[in-house]
């Protein structure tokens, strides 16, 4: 219980710290993409507006201009193997072009991405549109335009490597946290496992001492009511009452004291484990509980699909079947039918008790198997339940590797069945059967 708490907190711990990575890492790329444009963006427009003087000298020597490149005041600042400039006249037509990279787009005022889909890279391009005086954009009469465009490349080969690097630190730093995390919650579970601890054995303990003081008083009740001469007419009733309560108040205190034995792991509850015929233990079990089927008028059947053994406790196991058979006769109203069934798939042997009785709703189902729930507290008091039949059976069952689960429909009926690992086949040996006959005895004491 504690084991998959601590792995739950660790996860959650290391969601949330992943998500906060996670959130900082995107924040530390957009931020760094974007001076790295911003940056881009200023080199190209400080190289198109030392380009605009050029403008008319091209527009008048074409390409003849470049044969005297030491002349030209953008030269300093222009890559050639980077970057481009182009020359448009009014039209938009090209007049004249520097530079590797070529574009095959008219010229559009302003800054633009291209995507080049060939080399599966982009460009960063400037348009300046020249006015008869210089860098006027709002001028009616338009010279030409000077584009300036350089590749993207360096600025995705650093962008790919802070991703990189980003990366890795993200995967180290939540490889660290996992482990102080592990840490951690350790440190943080130890206090509230060892308080639960303390209440396990508060309960344990309190059942035990219980019991004995208990046992007491139903022995002497049980002789006052061997001699009814002795006592009072008026007080039968009341010691009646008295021999009721004290028998309830024992299953009780002893239901909790095998639920509290149950939850501390390593502890062995009851008596040795061995192969069982679990088509055996249900056959008696259905011929023990058919005088209180008839009693209510309910039709008790029991139906064999495999004769399978298993690696148990009898005593637990008669236990757990005879709680869910109880409860199938004593949920169902007269006329009804409960039915057992043994069947196997390849990894369980698997009982199912179904019954046609009062059903459970379905947002009730999820607490069936929580201590002490009851769907009608009031009737069920009536009944004398405590509530913690089922969640013995569900401990009994995780006890032996297996699990129970339920399906019902209110009105209609419930089916719990119970999934316990196969063991190989193996026939009963003498001292099994005396077990079971043991274990029968204790559920007939019940
Ligand atoms: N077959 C069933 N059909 C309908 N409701 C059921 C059935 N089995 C259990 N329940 C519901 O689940 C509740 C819990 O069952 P559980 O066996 O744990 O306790 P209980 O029967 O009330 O008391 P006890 O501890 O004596 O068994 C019951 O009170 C009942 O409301
Ligand atoms: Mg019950």
């Amino acid at each position: 219980m504690f084991r998959d708490l601590r792995w739950r907190l660790l996860l959650s711990y290391l969601v949330v710290m992943a998500a906060i990575l996670g959130l900082f890492g995107t924040g530390v790329y957009v931020f760094f993409s974007r001076s790295l444009y911003r940056e881009l963006d200023k080199k190209l427009q400080t190289l198109a507006e030392s380009a605009i003087p050029s403008l008319s000298e091209v527009q008048n020597k074409g390409e003849q201009y470049f044969e005297d490149v030491n002349r030209v005041s953008w030269q300093d600042i222009f890559n050639r193997d980077r970057q481009s400039v182009e020359w448009f006249d009014t039209e938009g037509q090209l007049i004249a072009s520097k530079g590797t990279l070529k574009i095959a787009l008219p010229p559009r005022p302003g800054f633009w991405t291209i995507k080049r889909l060939q080399q599966n890279s982009q460009i960063r391009t400037f348009t300046i549109p020249i006015s008869g005086n210089g860098l006027n954009s709002n001028s009616p009469s338009i010279d030409g335009f000077i584009r300036v465009s350089q590749s993207t490349e360096e600025i995705e080969r650093i962008q790919s490597q802070l991703l990189w690097g980003l990366g890795m630190g993200a995967v180290t730093t939540l490889g660290l946290v996992g482990v102080a995390g592990f840490w951690l919650t350790q440190k943080a579970i130890e206090p509230v496992e060892q308080s639960f601890g303390r209440l396990k054995q508060f309960t344990a303990d309190a059942s035990h001492e219980l019991r004995g003081p208990l046992t007491a008083i139903k022995a002497s009740v049980d002789v006052m009511r061997n001699h009814p001469e002795r006592v009072h007419p008026k007080d039968a009733k009341k010691l009646a009452a008295i021999a009721s309560a004290t028998s309830q108040m024992i299953s009780l205190t002893e239901d909790l004291l095998f639920l509290a034995r149950t939850d501390t792991p390593g502890l062995t509850v009851g008596g040795e484990k061995m192969t069982i015929a679990l088509d055996e233990v249900l056959e008696d079990l259905v011929e023990l509980f058919e005088p209180f089927a008839q009693e209510k008028e309910v039709a008790l059947k029991y139906r064999e699909l495999a004769a399978i053994s298993i690696y148990g406790d009898p005593a637990q196991l008669s236990r757990l079947f005879s709680n869910l058979i109880r409860n199938a006769i004593q949920y169902t109203s007269s006329g009804g039918k409960v039915i057992v069934r043994l069947m196997k798939n390849n990894r369980y042997a698997i009982v199912s008790v179904e019954d046609t009785g009062i059903g459970i709703a379905p947002e009730e189902l999820p607490f069936v198997f929580d201590r002490f729930w009851r769907a009608d507290k009031a009737r069920a008091r009536r009944e004398g339940g405590t509530g913690l039949g089922l969640a013995i059976a569900q401990a009994i069952a995780m006890r032996h590797g297996g699990k129970i689960s339920v399906t019902s429909r209110l009105k209609m009926g419930s089916c719990f069945s119970v999934y316990l690992p196969l063991t190989t086949v193996v026939t009963p040996s003498l001292p099994a059967k005396l077990q079971r006959e043991e274990s029968l005895q204790e559920v007939r004491a019940e």
